[in-house]
């Protein structure tokens, strides 16, 4: 069994996570309560969600007070140190935290020079720690991870995530198609960071998301990639936090997807 070794970097990052994560934890349990309220748990999940992004933004500048951030609730705040930036989504799966399901996260990322060296995202209620950095592969609570070796889309366990917008449905509709040969495999489960952090594990195979934000995304690019794992945008732009549509998977589905999303998009071009 090959034991992650962790830089300083990612000390940093698991404790900030870990941190925020058993604080959400701890929120969630009160959620279940809310649910029968008039007023429901909005405002409470708002409240938690902004402690979650303080409990990170204070552990990680403590330990790096030269850094920016570019963080879900207080956006980008510029730091000193010109290099390294933070990315940070205190909650990942806002809405299934809201409905008292268990399935959310906290994901950080960190940037150097742009390019994301160094990923984490934790699901604090099945306490799983996926962890990477660049040339040093990526882990689930020290154990190494591998994208799944499955080869065929036909086999395939598939997810997306979108913003409703009914703008994107064409979209939607031309990757559900190029998937879903067979009618099966397809899940919605509410959180980008934990979808990502599945291909990188294997549970998932293909992956499709659009409009979404940087912090849903970095930790999880970098966990893929160091799992063997391709994303890229579906002209296999490889820069993914700031695009619009991408895609990822092993190397075979990723490409498969790449080909069949491409070809769709040229028709409708041509048509
Ligand atoms: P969130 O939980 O932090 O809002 C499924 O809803 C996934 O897409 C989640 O990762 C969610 O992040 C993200 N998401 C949902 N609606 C979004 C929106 N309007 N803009 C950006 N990301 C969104
Ligand atoms: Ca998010």
């Amino acid at each position: 069994m090959s034991v992650s070794r962790r830089s300083a970097h990612m000390n940093v990052m698991v404790e900030a996570a870990e941190k925020a994560g058993r604080g959400l934890a701890k929120d969630f349990g009160e959620v279940e309560h809310l649910q029968v309220s008039r007023k429901g748990p909005g405002d409470f999940v708002s409240t938690a969600d902004h402690k979650a992004e303080k409990t990170i933004r204070a552990s990680l500048e403590k330990a790096r007070p030269t850094y920016g951030f570019l963080m879900e609730e207080s956006g980008a705040v510029a730091g000193t140190d010109p290099v390294y930036r933070w990315i940070v989504d205190p909650l990942d799966g806002t809405n299934n935290f809201l409905h008292g399901i268990p399935h959310f996260c906290t994901t950080i990322a960190l940037e150097k020079d742009g390019e994301i060296i160094a990923g984490v995202t934790y699901d604090p209620i099945k306490d799983e720690l996926f962890t990477a950095e660049k040339g040093l592969g990526a882990f689930m609570n020290n154990r190494r991870l591998r994208v799944a070796g499955r080869t065929s889309m036909s086999e395939a366990l598939s997810a997306f995530n979108s913003t409703h917008k009914s703008a994107m449905v064409p979209d939607m509709q031309n990757f559900v198609d190029a998937i879903n040969e067979k009618g099966l495999g397809l899940r919605s489960l509410g959180s980008a960071a934990l979808d990502l952090a599945y291909v990188a594990s294997g549970r998932l195979d293909a992956y499709w998301d659009r409009g979404l934000n940087p912090w849903d995304r970095a930790a999880g690019a970098l966990l893929i990639r160091e799992a063997g794992g391709k994303i890229s945008t579906v002209d296999g732009d490889k820069n993914i936090l700031d695009k619009d549509i991408i895609i990822a998977g092993n190397t075979a589905l990723h490409d498969e997807m790449m080909k069949k999303l491409g070809a769709m998009t040229g028709k409708k071009a041509a048509s």
